[in-house]
This record gives C-alpha cells, sequence and structure tokens, in this order.
C-alpha cells in the first residue's frame, strides 16, 4: 500500500499483522521494556518493517535505536519513517544521497473523533475540506497528511512543528501540498508536496523530499 504513494527511490516495506518478538536487536529491547500490548507489537513490527526495508537498499540487519523526541536513528547514509496503527505497519527508507527525508503515516478511514478537527486544522483549512464533498474521510487525510509533515520536519529541523504551523490542502486525485508557515534553513523549502491513499479501511500519507 505505502509503495503506491511513493518514488521508486524509496525502499519500503509493510506488514497487517505482526511478527514475533524476538525480530528486536538486543540494544532495542530497552526501548520497550515497560511497554505492554498493542504498543510492544506495533513497535517490533514497525523495527522489522525498517529492516526489511532498508535490507532492499543494501543495508545488513542492524539495531535502529530511537533519538530525540522519538525519531527513529537510521543507519548512516539513509532516512527513513516508520508508521504503526491498529491493523498496519509499515516503513520508507531511501539513501541519503537521494533523499533529504521522508515521511509516512497510516490512520483508519474514518472520521476524526468529534472536536479534534478543529484542534489540527485552521477555519480556512476546515472550509476547504467542506468543498470537497463526500468520497472520503478528509478531515482524518488532513490529520494524516500533518504527521507526515512532522515526521519529514523534525528530522531536518530538530525543532516541534505545530498543526497551526503548516497549512495542508487536500487534492481529492490522491495530492496534498503542505506550505510551512515558519522557515528553517534545514529544510531548503516552505512547500512539500505529498500523496495520500485509501484502501483496505486504512488512509496511508507520504511525504519524499529529495535532496
Ligand atoms: C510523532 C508523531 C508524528 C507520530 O505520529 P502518530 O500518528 O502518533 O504515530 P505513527 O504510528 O504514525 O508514528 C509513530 C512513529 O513515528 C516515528 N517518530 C516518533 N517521533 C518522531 C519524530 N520526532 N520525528 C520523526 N519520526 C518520529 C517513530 O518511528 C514512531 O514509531 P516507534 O516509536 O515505534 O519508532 C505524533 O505522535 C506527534 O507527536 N504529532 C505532533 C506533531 C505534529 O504532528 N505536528 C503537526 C505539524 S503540521
Amino acid at each position: 500500500m505505502i509503495e503506491r504513494i511513493l518514488p521508486e527511490w524509496a525502499a519500503t516495506a509493510e506488514e497487517f499483522g505482526d511478527v514475533p518478538e524476538d525480530t528486536l536487536f538486543p540494544e532495542e529491547r530497552p526501548l520497550v521494556a515497560r511497554a505492554t500490548g498493542m504498543r510492544r507489537r506495533e513497535f517490533v513490527t514497525g523495527r522489522h518493517c525498517a529492516r526489511q526495508a532498508l535490507s532492499r537498499l543494501g543495508v545488513p540487519p542492524g539495531p535502529i535505536p530511537r533519538g530525540e523526541r522519538g525519531a527513529p536513528v537510521w543507519p548512516p547514509g539513509t532516512v527513513g519513517s516508520i508508521t504503526h496503527c491498529s491493523g498496519y505497519r509499515a516503513a520508507a527508507v531511501a539513501e541519503g544521497r537521494v533523499a533529504a527525508a521522508i515521511g509516512i503515516d497510516a490512520e483508519p478511514h474514518g472520521p476524526l473523533p468529534s472536536g479534534v478537527l478543529p484542534t489540527v486544522a485552521s477555519p480556512g483549512e476546515i472550509a476547504a475540506l467542506g468543498a470537497l464533498g463526500p468520497g472520503a474521510c478528509w478531515d482524518r487525510i488532513l490529520f494524516s497528511a500533518k504527521e507526515a509533515v512532522y515526521k519529514v520536519w523534525f528530522p531536518l529541523t530538530r525543532r516541534w512543528l505545530d498543526f497551526a504551523q503548516a497549512v495542508v490542502e487536500i487534492d481529492p486525485d490522491g495530492g496534498f501540498t503542505a506550505s510551512l508557515l515558519v522557515a528553517d534553513p534545514a529544510m531548503g523549502t516552505r512547500t512539500l508536496g505529498g500523496r495520500w491513499l485509501v484502501s483496505d479501511g486504512l488512509v496511508a500519507t507520504a511525504i519524499a523530499l529529495p535532496r
């Protein structure tokens, strides 16, 4: 699913179930030592997907530590992103000489819980979603797109980005544009183009920022 919304130079892997916990590397086990249930399973399978995707770039299996603010620490010369939600886990990676950053996000394809949309979208963004008409849960797609924006933004800038600091415009044909309202030299651009897909009861969004 995720590969359909990423360029060919991105390597991806996804799972619709979970893999055994012994696929974790010893260095990763402390990262979920106090986690239980779903959190353990999504972490384990997310790391598995990341290693599978990296293997497609020729990177041998190894630990993927957790860095600042939860961002994965990718092997030297690579960039990537992990996402998980109920029934789905995925990773996308690329060579750092090709890509500056990748951000992916997956969500269940259903409306956001009541009251959430105004906390993640501006009145202008909400009005634009209303104009899209029926067809998909546009509020969920917008939310997912903003999560993907953050997963591109943070590894490059090492800074927080609030939901109000990017304006996302959804194209009903499967694209979206994010306009950043704050500048950072590490980004090199204030406009990010991404793609979205609804399939199998899920929404996936992806941004692949070329170097
Ligand atoms: C970090 C965040 C984006 C994760 O998104 P999510 O939908 O909750 O969860 P997902 O399953 O899709 O992604 C989780 C994975 O994201 C990755 N991640 C976590 N923090 C990250 C960061 N700071 N930068 C990049 N990737 C990060 C991790 O790999 C994590 O999985 P892991 O802990 O198992 O390794 C979200 O929790 C968050 O903090 N959002 C607020 C910031 C934001 O979205 N701003 C909007 C800007 S327009």
